[in-house]
């Protein structure tokens, strides 16, 4: 269970997160809309650590169950809570001259000693939990390749497998398909589904479009000017809803038309024939 009490962010006279407070059970996958600047970043930021909130706390339980208070970790604590919930962003954040596997493998450094690492040395193990990554992913035979000779959709694969080697709780995914073309998008959000339902890591995806949360995720977080003003299953979500999430809804809000019309990804099953047909 991962707990976010009144947590807040302020940049200035601006609150980017304003007083959220949402409970997120294991294993649940939940989805953040809100039109630009609504402070999905900055919220998933503030869960990760990269960020420190102005007030507010965020709990998560450790494996015995009891509840550990995140902004107060510091040093070796606060590294694996990093690990614990491995991001996954818009620009897949690889390192373009190294390798895919070498990628992946980055995603061991907190668990091991900085200068082994440093020379690129990584235990069988760790080797063994990359390349069951990249299968799962469906990169394996691009293990050698560099990441910059790969397509987005690839890149976003390889940034996946990365995470998963961290062997997460929770991934927190920044519109990670926001920069991909409609196929890979579904192959993507469909690949985080499938994490989320096998292995039963809890998903944090911020989305763009209300569909794409509309048709991969259990649960949808709103978020409007820092708020959260919508907290519930996709079946709950109405048009009206909808239109107050992603503001003055006037007319020629491009914005607005785009993120509450746009197809954002074929449904799952169409996803699957399509890669089959490949
Ligand atoms: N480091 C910062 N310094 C100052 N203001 C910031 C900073 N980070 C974010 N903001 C502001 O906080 C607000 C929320 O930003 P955030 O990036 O969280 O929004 P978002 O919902 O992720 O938007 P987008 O959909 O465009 O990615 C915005 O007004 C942004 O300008
Ligand atoms: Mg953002």
């Amino acid at each position: 269970m991962l707990r976010v009490e009144r947590l807040t962010k302020s940049f200035g006279s601006l609150t980017a997160v304003d007083a959220v407070t949402f409970e997120v059970p294991a294993g649940q996958m939940v989805g953040i809309i809100g039109r630009s600047g609504a402070g999905k970043s900055t919220l998933l930021r503030l869960i990760n650590r990269l960020a420190d909130p102005t007030s507010g706390r965020i709990l998560c339980d450790d494996i015995a169950g009891t509840a550990i208070d995140v902004g107060a970790l510091k040093g070796r604590e606060l590294r694996a809570w990093r690990a614990r919930c491995a991001m996954v962003f818009q620009q897949f954040n690889l390192v373009p001259r190294l390798t895919v596997i070498a990628n992946v493998l980055m995603g061991r450094v907190s668990y091991n000693a900085t200068l082994p690492t440093l020379l690129m040395l990584f235990s069988g193990h760790d080797r063994t939990l990359a390349i069951r990554a990249l299968q799962r992913l469906d990169m394996v035979s691009h293990g050698l390749h560099r990441a910059d000779e790969l397509s987005g959709g690839q890149q976003q694969r390889v940034a996946i497998a990365r995470a998963l080697v961290q062997e997460p709780k929770i991934l927190l995914a920044d519109e990670p398909i926001a920069s991909l073309d409609l196929r890979n998008a579904s192959i993507v959000m469909e690949s985080l589904r499938r994490i989320n339902k096998e292995d039963g890591i809890t998903v944090i995806c911020n989305l763009h479009l209300l569909q794409t949360a509309r048709d991969y995720c259990d649960r949808i977080i709103g978020m409007r000017k820092g708020a959260v003003v919508f907290d519930g299953p996709p079946a709950e979500l109405t048009e009206d809803i909808a239109r107050e999430i992603y503001g003055s809804g006037d007319p020629g809000d491009d914005e607005v038309e785009l993120a509450l019309t746009a197809t954002s990804a074929p449904t799952p099953e169409a996803a699957r024939e399509r890669t089959a047909a490949d």
